[in-house]
């Protein structure tokens, strides 16, 4: 379990915070969904939980472990991450971008390979094919995929996805949610999700976190927000997308 206490973050000494007091808790096999839009502090509250960010208050454990006390490259071992936008090496092949967190664990290069082979069929690329390709050599989608088959290649319990689909068209991501749906729900993975489309959100929620102006306005199943949004905020979010669904349909 992640457990987010009363964290804040400030990066000008106090005088504006990118996250303000925001305590949550993503239980284990949830998937949790932080939904804002752009500059809400998603990034800063996802990067805070992997020690990319420090928090200026506020404390984070993950399985009951106090993030700051744990050695990061320990952390990253336990906790996947797939960055925004894409993110891998550009002069690294495909299989070496996969195996980075597992080689800095100290797996062996046979373990290593066989790991990249698993991870690639997880995601729908065939390592055969695709193994010794550089990212440029690869369409959006497929570079997405590879950075979620190096989020998982240590076998992390938890995953942070950082607007990981953010590029892709409707089709495309459609098909990556559906697989990353199955996959999380299959390997029982803990995810902790970024993304700013509601409908994205909705789709692979267990529960929703919406953020505004860095401060947390309601946790609860997708559901729930949607009936009973906890402040004027989230009603407006969630009204927006379905009177504008409604006109479309009222055209056709
Ligand atoms: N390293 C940094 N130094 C200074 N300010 C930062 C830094 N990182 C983020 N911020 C600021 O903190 C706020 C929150 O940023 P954050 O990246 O968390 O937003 P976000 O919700 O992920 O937005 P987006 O959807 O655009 O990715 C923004 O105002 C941003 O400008
Ligand atoms: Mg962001």
């Amino acid at each position: 379990m992640i457990v987010v206490d009363g964290v804040s973050k400030s990066f000008d000494g106090g005088q504006s915070y990118a996250v303000r007091d925001v305590s949550l808790k993503v239980h284990d096999g949830e998937t949790l969904v932080l939904l804002g839009s752009s500059g809400c502090g998603k990034s800063t509250t996802l990067k805070m939980i992997n020690r990319l960010i420090e928090p200026t208050s506020g404390t984070i454990h993950v399985d009951d472990q106090d993030v700051t006390q744990q050695d990061p490259v320990l952390l990253r071992r336990t906790i996947g991450y797939v960055f925004q936008g894409i993110g891998l090496f550009p002069h690294y092949r495909v299989a070496q971008n996969i195996e980075v967190v597992p080689r800095l664990v100290g797996w062996s290069a046979d373990k290593c390979k066989q790991r990249v082979r698993e991870v690639m069929d997880l995601v729908g690329l065939p390592p055969d094919e695709f193994s010794d390709r550089f990212p440029d050599e690869l369409s959006g989608g497929q570079q997405q995929r590879i950075g979620v088959a190096r989020a998982l290649a240590a076998d992390p319990n938890y995953l942070l996805m950082d607007e990981p689909f953010g590029a892709l068209d409707a089709i495309t991501r459609d098909s990556l949610q559906q697989e990353l749906k199955s996959l999380s729900k299959r390997l029982r993975k803990t995810v902790v999700f970024v993304t700013h489309d509601i409908f994205e959100a909705l789709e692979l929620a267990d529960r929703i976190a919406v953020m505004h102006d860095g401060q947390l306005q309601q946790i609860d199943t997708p559901q729930k927000v949607l009936t009973e949004p906890a402040t004027p905020f989230v009603r407006e979010l969630f009204e927006k997308p379905a009177r504008q669904l409604a006109a479309f349909q009222g055209v056709g």
